[in-house]
């Protein structure tokens, strides 16, 4: 049993990680690489299975006991039901697609909570429905800290008006953990359902979707090691009554009716592949087995986090003899507080010249606006200018922190 993570083992699953003269890749908030398990699953259903999977024939029955097995699977590791989840196409629609399934439940007038710390994905589509009557509310975040502060949802929450609160998990933009739990106690408290975008959350936290009590969860599996594919958590007594968005004879159908134009079955095989390497990464740390998927992958995630602590830590080091660059959000390495995902203002550098100049060096960073525009906005920051941003995950190291930071000392010198 080893209590620290292996990283040069994770590196050598990820056939982009495991190259020499590997680029050092700080864009996982955008999309992380995938492990060989992820990239094998794949192939294995095009090649085993490349048929619609509801046929009684030999073919289709393996597609459907694959995608079967990586749903059930996916299903514990958020301690839900298979019968609860939406694999859809992306976030974006799976949120869009929801939002059309929740308005007619809802009376004109009624009111909806939406962030600008949000991802447009999770705001866009609920601040829409002001074309159809409903009050669209915005909770703002600190302009200085970027982050939500609960004090400021409680008026919003006041006239029990409000049927629905969209936030984030983690903003993609503000790297901060929102305490979930607690808004969500919250929202309940005053009659409202809660819509959380996980998206930025799922690579570094493994979230109970049951003890958090949530009624709507969304994250993409692009970011977790996976696929361009999105799951759509909901409550049964949440999805079941829904408006159907699917075909008419879908209707009563489950979870099917929020997903129109159903899954990409091969990259919803390709899921399983997910589990596949969590249980590598366990099976080469711990002696120890377990049935339970979820118990295995907290294992994992444990060991992940104290790796991001460490990469989150040697970078705020360096970011402390800069003071001239403004760090977006908690200058905190506690993988409980923030994600390994930095945004950064740097007066006088256009973060788009500056992601161009590092690609030259090897060095993978994104800059902009990453579609949270109005948080960015609300940060005082031009949209069409935005940030750098500066994510990490798991196979992230030190070396690769102090290639970056080398790098930067040398341009903004
Ligand atoms: C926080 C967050 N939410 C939502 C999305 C949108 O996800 P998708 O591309 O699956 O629509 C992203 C994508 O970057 C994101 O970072």
């Amino acid at each position: 049993m080893s209590d620290i993570l292996d990283v040069d083992f994770c590196r050598s699953q990820f056939p982009l990680l495991a190259q020499t003269e590997a680029d050092a890749y700080f864009e996982s908030a955008g999309g992380s690489y995938v492990p060989q398990q992820v990239i094998q699953a794949m192939s294995h259903f095009m090649r085993d299975s490349q048929t619609q999977p509801e046929w009684p024939f030999a073919a289709a029955k393996r597609g459907k006991a694959q995608i079967d097995k990586a749903q059930k699977g996916i299903a514990a590791l958020f301690n839900i039901n298979p019968d609860e989840l939406v694999i859809g196409p992306s976030t974006t629609l799976n949120a869009y697609v929801l939002s059309h399934a929740l308005r007619p439940g809802m009376a004109d007038g009624d009111a909806i909570v939406v962030t600008n710390q949000d991802h447009e994905a999770n705001g866009g589509c609920w601040r829409r429905l002001a074309d159809t009557g409903i009050d669209v509310r915005e909770w703002r975040i600190d302009p200085k800290t970027g982050d939500l502060d609960p004090a400021d949802l409680t008026p919003l929450l006041a006239d029990g008006k409000v049927k629905l609160v969209a936030f984030p998990h983690v903003s993609n933009i503000v790297g901060s953990i929102n305490d979930v739990a607690a808004i969500t106690r919250q929202a309940h408290q005053a009659g409202a359902m809660v819509v959380v975008d996980g998206v930025a959350a799922v690579a570094h936290t493994l979230p109970d979707l049951v003890a958090l009590d949530v009624d709507f969860y969304m994250f993409s599996f692009y970011k977790l090691y996976g696929p361009h594919l999105a799951m759509l958590y909901g409550k049964k007594a949440r999805i079941d009554a829904v408006a159907n968005q699917n075909h008419f004879f879908h209707d009563g159908n489950g979870a099917a009716m929020l997903n129109p134009g159903g899954t990409n079955y091969e990259s919803a095989g390709a899921i399983g592949g997910i589990l596949d390497y969590l249980d590598t990464v366990h099976d080469h740390h711990f002696d120890t087995p377990s049935n339970d998927p979820r118990s295995r992958a907290v294992q994992v995630y444990t060991l992940f986090q104290q790796q991001e602590a460490t990469v989150m830590a040697r970078f705020l080091a360096w970011l402390e003899a800069r003071p001239e660059i403004r760090l977006i959000g908690r200058r905190e390495s506690d993988p409980a507080r923030r994600a390994a995902t930095f945004s950064l203002d740097i007066p006088g550098h256009s973060p788009e010249a500056l992601a161009i100049a590092l690609a030259e060096r090897g060095l993978c960073v994104g800059a902009g606006h990453f579609y949270g525009r109005r948080c960015v906005e609300a940060l005082g920051i031009d949209p069409e200018i935005g940030v750098l941003r500066v994510s990490m995950v798991h196979y992230s190291t030190v070396p690769e922190v102090d290639r970056l930071t080398n790098a930067l000392d040398a341009l903004l010198s």
